[in-house]
């Protein structure tokens, strides 16, 4: 199928491309679109047989549940078969934006949006795109990354059209997404909250409004537990050239390889003098450089490197989201 390919303004999108939009959504019909984290390929959550397609245009596996995004704290409790006082407190604080909430599911959510099992993930997004299409489709959207399955995730429509050109509908261009990568979450199935991906929001900011958080993903647990849903599989994220994260000195292991006749791409935190090295130099800041990380590795496999090595960033929970996405991409 031919991809349509829209514009529109990022604060004020024209509510004409919006109406065309939510017409493919209405229709059955997939729809990638910006949000504040990263492009997710949308369609009506409710509808089991537009949710399926997704599936098949991603080649993701069926066991792995989709996030469905909503307007707010009301349209969840539609989807969502308890609303917990820390879901209220959460969704309170921190939507609209990157956090996303895994509850007990309603018998309305179709099994193919959760995998089969019995509890939905739903976030408010932030992005005024995104909150526009919602309103204008008049349903949830089930949406995951706007990728093929393992691949990057997209922080630009052209990533997404790279990806899955001819294989959906419609792509609203609204431009980079500030994010860059994908949003936390957290699970309120009963008992003491749990993370099962860290993102934008930091766990300490969800315990300074619910207390106690469980952090399965501990900065020290290379994906050593067992895997809380499958989309936490290690390997995922990945570009396609092999990413390493340099233990030690990133320096000496760019220099290494390239000496082996590699072409290497490095992501580092100060400019490096390397011939024929593709360098990359990655802000200081944690949020500044999640919102760089997959261009980033989009722009080295567009350069057909053969390596990429990471400078590893401090072991602080600041750099939890961008230590755990670099992680994921080098499990080959
Ligand atoms: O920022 C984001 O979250 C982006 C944008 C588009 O909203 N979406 C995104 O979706 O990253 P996706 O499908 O790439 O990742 C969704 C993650 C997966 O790790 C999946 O396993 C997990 O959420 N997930 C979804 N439903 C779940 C559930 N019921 N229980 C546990 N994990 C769930
Ligand atoms: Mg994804």
């Amino acid at each position: 199928m031919p991809t349509e390919l829209l514009r529109v303004d990022a604060n004020r999108p024209e509510p004409d491309a919006i109406a065309r939009a939510a017409e493919v959504i209405r229709s059955g019909g997939l729809v990638a679109f910006p949000t504040e984290t990263v492009y997710g390929l949308g369609a009506n959550a409710l509808d089991a047989a537009a949710v399926a397609r997704i599936f098949e245009a991603k080649g993701r596996p069926a066991n792995n549940p989709l996030i469905v995004h909503v307007a707010g704290a009301e349209e969840t409790r539609r989807l969502a078969a308890e609303w917990p006082e820390e879901a209220e407190l959460l969704a309170a604080r921190f939507w609209p934006g990157p956090l996303t909430l895994v509850l007990p599911k309603r018998d309305v959510v179709p099994d193919i949006v959760t995998a089969g099992g019995p509890t939905v993930a739903v976030r408010a997004p932030a992005h005024p795109v995104a909150r526009a299409l919602i309103a204008a489709a008049g349903a949830p959207i089930a949406a995951p990354s706007a990728n093929r399955s393992t691949q990057v995730s997209p922080t630009t429509a052209a990533h997404v059209l790279r990806g899955l050109e001819g294989r959906i509908d419609l792509v609203l261009d609204g431009g980079s997404t500030p994010g860059g990568i994908e949003s936390t979450v957290l699970a309120l199935t009963g008992g003491t909250p749990r993370l099962l991906r860290p993102g934008l929001v930091t766990a300490s900011e969800i315990e300074s409004v619910v207390g106690p958080v469980r952090r399965p993903m501990g900065a020290q647990d290379e994906g050593a537990v067992a895997l809380p849903s499958p989309g936490m599989m290690r390997r995922h994220y990945a570009p396609h050239a092999p990413l390493e994260l340099a233990a030690g000195d990133a320096r000496e292991r760019i220099e290494a390889l390239a000496g082996q006749g590699v072409r290497v791409g490095a992501l580092v935190f100060a400019p490096l003098d390397a011939p024929g090295v593709a360098v990359l130099v990655m802000p200081a800041d944690p949020r500044a450089y999640a919102a760089r990380l997959y261009a980033a590795l989009h722009q080295l496999d567009d350069m057909r490197v053969g390596r990429i090595v990471a400078e590893a960033p401090p072991d602080t929970e600041e750099w939890a989201a961008v230590r755990d996405r670099l992680r994921r991409a080098s499990v080959r």
